[in-house]
């Protein structure tokens, strides 16, 4: 059983793989979730992570990663929401189950893994504990092509304000909103170009900024219930 871990979810690849080798870099115990088995997380385990296979799109799926969690944890001092389906509208509208897919992932995992970890949270040796949910930008500004994506990204942001309160004062509770931060390997030349130009900063910045704004977050004892953006200066655009 670990004491005092991280619970990360969706960290087998690109932002969450990030994290979780530099939580594991400053000496924390980890519990990582991933759903698609990788030899990224066979080497986070390799470092001392605990791996949890969870598929969080189904109510089932998430509550066999409750009870995973709560077989490995005797506490927690933090979670991290960073699990995601990025999904556009006009798949959906092929799929239009992945609606709820996305709701599953994006609402209902980080709702019934904040209320059922809450005892592990109080449970560990810091004065203060955190939640953080990893959103998206785009919340603020909607998005033509992804609005069933930024609804249940806004849903999460408006958790974050329910559970800020309920958790008050042992667990902090707040949201990163990032905005470009990776290209995918397939995004085009010209989705690139138009990416870039929606920040004031104007350049890809890779996981690093939101890791930084998670440490900020992590060591910061006076912020609860805000949601941190992380995007170049999106709405100066
Ligand atoms: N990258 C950006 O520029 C950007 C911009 C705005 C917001 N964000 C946010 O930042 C976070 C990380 O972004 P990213 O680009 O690294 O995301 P990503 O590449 O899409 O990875 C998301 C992770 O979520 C996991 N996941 C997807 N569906 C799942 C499911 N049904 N059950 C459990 N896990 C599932 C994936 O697991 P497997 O790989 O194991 O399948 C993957 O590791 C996300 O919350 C995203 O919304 C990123």
């Amino acid at each position: 059983m670990l004491h005092d871990a991280i619970l990360l979810t969706g960290g087998g690849q690109r932002l969450g793989l990030y994290h979780a080798e530099r939580i594991l870099d400053h000496g924390r115990p980890l519990i990582v979730t991933y759903r698609t088995p990788r030899p990224s997380v066979e080497h986070l385990v390799s470092r001392g992570a605990i791996a949890i296979q969870a598929d969080l799109s189904s109510t089932d799926g998430i509550a066999a990663c409750i009870q995973a969690v709560q077989t490995h944890a005797a506490s927690l001092c933090a979670i991290i929401h960073n699990a995601s389906l990025w999904l556009d509208d006009a798949h959906i509208a092929q799929h239009p189950a992945d609606f709820s897919a996305m709701l599953h992932v994006h609402v209902h995992a980080p709702y019934a893994i904040n209320l059922a970890c809450e005892p592990l949270l109080r449970a560990g040796t810091a004065h203060l504990s955190d939640i953080i949910h990893i959103s998206d930008t785009g919340v603020r500004s909607g998005d033509a092509h992804h609005a069933a994506y930024m609804a249940s990204k806004a849903a999460l942001e408006n958790l974050n304000l329910s559970f800020a309160a309920r958790f008050a004062p042992h667990i902090k509770v707040n949201t990163i909103a990032p905005g470009l931060i990776l290209f995918n390997d397939a995004d085009t030349a010209d989705y690139r170009q138009q990416r870039l130009q929606q920040s004031a900063l104007g350049f890809e910045p890779g996981a690093h900024v939101v890791w930084q704004a998670i440490e900020c977050l992590l060591n910061n004892p006076y912020i609860t219930g805000a949601t941190l953006p992380v995007d170049g200066g999106r709405h100066l655009i």
